[in-house]
């Protein structure tokens, strides 16, 4: 017998041979001594699908937006602050200095932004958009529901002149909306386009240009490719941090699907792969362990010495990257850097 699996992802439909854990998580009999699958709240069968089918993929890895539940939106607002982590601050200097520029060159428009977070750094586009204007629409996407809602409530408290229409849920919620509120200046900032792999990236830039109707712009923000002893502080910092949003990944497993796994045995690595001009960033195991994925009655041994991927953080290279986008219809309107060349913000259009 088939099943379809899907990696929204990549809108990719897979169709895999049922084993017997696979058996048990659309509740059919099973022989004597297999877990039977157990109701699972909502949402939780999409994270067990998502561990199931990383971690039985070799090499191992699971999808990055997973580790941003409550826990993991907050220890990512703590790495923002982190003395090695430039990003946030980088991208913030940038944003200061270029949103009255940017609101000029777009004009007025509703502003949708993909993987919001705290969206503190977008404070500094919707004074400039609300500078002159009764009212400004602000849509922030997030998958992170926590992290989402202190958005809108701060934005609302702080902004009186902004309307925020929250929508929890992932990128291609937010799809339809550019049509909708057209003209709208797509956001997606922080550089979490790193967080796409090659394949992702044209997927997901593929349906954002058949999304955007034509004359509507975008601002993205991207982090360039620098010294990677640079790179390599900001993803090990001294105090840890990165280290435990790593391991809420591992942690979220242990709360939501009972996977029993022993968190002193899991170490985090973040390492420079030069090749690909990426940090990769993994959950490396130092002992083996059976993990539990008890909403579909599986479970997976995972060998001491052996590595989960929990993100990659993709750098960039500007003119590489310009003409890139290009390729999907968007035309480089105006790159704000920073004096060290080491962020970008591009403001482009879609044609
Ligand atoms: C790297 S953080 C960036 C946050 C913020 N934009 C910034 O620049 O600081 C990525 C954000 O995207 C959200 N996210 C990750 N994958 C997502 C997906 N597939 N759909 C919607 N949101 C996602 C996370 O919850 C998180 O808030």
């Amino acid at each position: 017998m088939k099943t379809q699996w899907e990696i929204p992802e990549i809108g990719l439909k897979v169709a895999k041979r049922d084993s017997g854990g696979y058996l048990a998580a659309k509740g059919v009999a099973m022989p004597p001594g297999v877990p039977r699958s157990v109701p699972a709240p909502p949402g939780v069968r999409d994270f067990a699908g998502a561990v199931a089918l990383g971690l039985n993929d070799a090499p191992r890895w699971l999808p990055a937006r997973f580790l941003y539940d409550a826990a993991g939106s907050a220890l990512f607002e703590r790495i923002c602050e982190l003395p090695e982590y430039y990003l946030t601050r980088t991208e913030a200097g940038i944003l200061t200095r270029a949103a009255p520029e940017i609101r000029k060159l777009t004009g007025p428009v509703t502003l949708i932004e993909l993987g919001s977070g705290s969206a503190t750094k977008t404070d500094h586009l919707l004074r400039a958009y609300s500078e002159d204007a009764d009212s400004v629409r602000y849509v922030p996407v997030d998958v992170s529901s926590s992290i989402l809602r202190a958005a809108a409530e701060r934005i609302e408290d702080q902004f009186p002149g902004v309307k925020v229409d929250g929508l929890n849920g992932e990128y291609e919620a937010a799809f339809p909306l550019l049509a909708q509120y057209h003209p709208s200046l797509l956001l997606f900032l922080g550089s979490t386009l790193g967080n796409l792999n090659q394949a992702e990236s044209v997927v997901f830039w593929r349906r954002v240009a058949s999304a955007m109707p034509a004359g509507s712009h975008l601002l993205l923000g991207a982090d360039l490719v620098k010294d990677p002893a640079l790179l390599h502080a900001a993803y090990n910092d001294a105090a840890g941090v990165t280290a435990q949003f790593t391991l809420n990944l591992f942690a979220r497993m242990n709360r939501e699907l009972d996977a029993g796994l022993d968190l002193s045995r899991i170490a985090h690595e973040a390492r420079w792969n030069a090749e690909w001009q990426r940090m990769e960033i993994f959950g490396r195991f130092l002992s083996t362990q059976r993990l539990r994925i008890r909403p579909l009655g599986l479970e997976i041994t995972i060998r001491a010495g052996e590595h989960v991927m929990t993100e990659i953080s993709r750098k960039f290279v500007l003119p590489r990257l310009t003409t890139y986008l290009g390729c999907f219809g968007f035309r480089l309107v105006r790159a704000f850097t920073d004096p060290r060349q080491w962020f970008a913000v591009l403001l482009l259009q879609k044609e």
